[in-house]
C-alpha cells in the first residue's frame, strides 16, 4: 500500500522530517504517536501534497506509484484520505454540493460518467446513517460554524462516501466528546476492509482502545524511535513519552 523510505522534508528551510521509513501493507491499521511538534502533522502534509513543504531526500511509493511526484488532487484520486487536525470552513458551499463535485472528480480521473442525483442521495443517506451526522448538516456550509466535534465527524462523513484505499487520520480525536470519539472510531471500523489501510495520528491510547491498530509507532524529532504492538501506546500512557527520547540517537 504505502512505502516511505528515508523521507526528508523542510519548511521555511527548516527540517522537520530527518529520515522516515515506515511500511504499511493492505489491510493494516498504524497508529503514529509522538510528542508535540515531532512533525506527525508534517508526515501525513507531505504524503498528501501540501505545498508547504519540500521533500529533500526519499521517497513515498503509494501502491507502486512515485506518490511524490503526483499533483496533491491526484494522490486523493489514487485513494489517499488525510482527516485534518483543524478541519477548514468553505463558506458558501453545502456539504452536498461539496461532496457531489468531490465524488465526481473523482470518477472523471477513473473515466467515469459522474454519478446520478438518485445514486449520490442515496451513498449521502448511507453514509450519513454510517457515521451518525445530523441530516441538517449536509445542508449547511463545509465546516461553517460547525462545532470542534462536528467537524471531526464530518470528516470521517467525507472519507466515507470517498472510501479511501488509505486514510490519514490526524488526531481526529481532539476535541471530541467520548460518544462521538466511539462514534468516529465505529465509523473508521465499519469502513475497514483487507483492502483498505489506516494511519491513526494520536495523543490517546483511549482513540486506539476502540481502532485498535496492530503497529503503534512513536515520532521524535522527525524520525520513527521506536515501532511495537498495540501495547506501546499503554506503555506511552503510562510513562510520558522521556523514556523514548533518550532511544534517539542525536540532539
Ligand atoms: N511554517 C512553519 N515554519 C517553521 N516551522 C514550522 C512551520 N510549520 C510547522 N513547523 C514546525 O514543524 C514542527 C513539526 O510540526 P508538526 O505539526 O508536524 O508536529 P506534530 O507532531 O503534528 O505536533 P502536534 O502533536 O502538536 O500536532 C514543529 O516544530 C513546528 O513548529
Ligand atoms: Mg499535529
Amino acid at each position: 500500500m504505502l512505502e516511505i523510505k528515508n523521507l526528508h522534508a523542510t519548511i521555511a528551510g527548516k527540517e522537520i522530517l530527518k529520515g522516515i521509513n515506515l511500511t504499511i501493507r493492505d489491510g493494516e491499521v498504524h497508529a503514529i504517536m509522538g510528542p508535540n511538534g515531532s512533525g506527525k502533522s508534517t508526515l501525513s502534509a507531505v504524503l498528501t501534497g501540501n505545498p508547504l513543504y519540500t521533500v529533500t531526500e526519499g521517497s513515498a511509493y503509494f501502491n507502486g506509484k512515485d506518490l511524490l511526484t503526483m499533483k496533491p488532487e491526484d494522490r486523493s484520486h489514487e485513494g489517499i484520505f488525510l482527516s485534518f487536525q483543524y478541519p477548514v470552513e468553505i463558506p458558501g458551499v453545502s456539504m452536498t454540493n461539496f461532496m457531489k463535485a468531490a465524488i465526481n472528480a473523482k470518477r472523471a480521473y477513473e473515466g467515469l460518467e459522474p454519478m446520478k442525483a438518485a445514486e449520490f442521495l442515496k451513498l449521502m443517506k448511507e453514509k450519513r446513517e454510517l457515521v451518525g451526522i445530523d441530516k441538517k448538516l449536509s445542508h449547511r456550509s463545509v465546516n461553517e460554524g460547525f462545532s470542534g466535534g462536528e467537524k471531526k465527524r464530518n470528516e470521517i462523513f467525507q472519507m466515507a462516501m470517498l472510501e479511501p484505499k488509505l486514510s490519514i487520520l490526524d488526531e481526529t480525536d481532539s476535541g471530541l466528546d467520548v460518544d462521538a470519539m466511539r462514534i468516529v472510531a465505529d465509523g473508521v471500523n465499519k469502513m475497514h476492509t483487507p483492502a483498505t489501510s489506516t494511519i491513526v495520528i494520536t495523543h490517546y491510547e483511549r482513540l486506539l482502545d476502540m481502532i485498535r491498530p496492530g503497529t503503534v509507532h512513536v515520532l521524535y524529532n522527525g524520525r520513527i524511535v521506536k515501532t511495537a504492538g498495540p501495547e506501546l501506546a499503554k506503555e506511552i500512557e503510562q510513562r510520558g513519552y522521556d523514556w523514548i527520547k533518550q532511544l534517539s540517537t542525536d540532539d
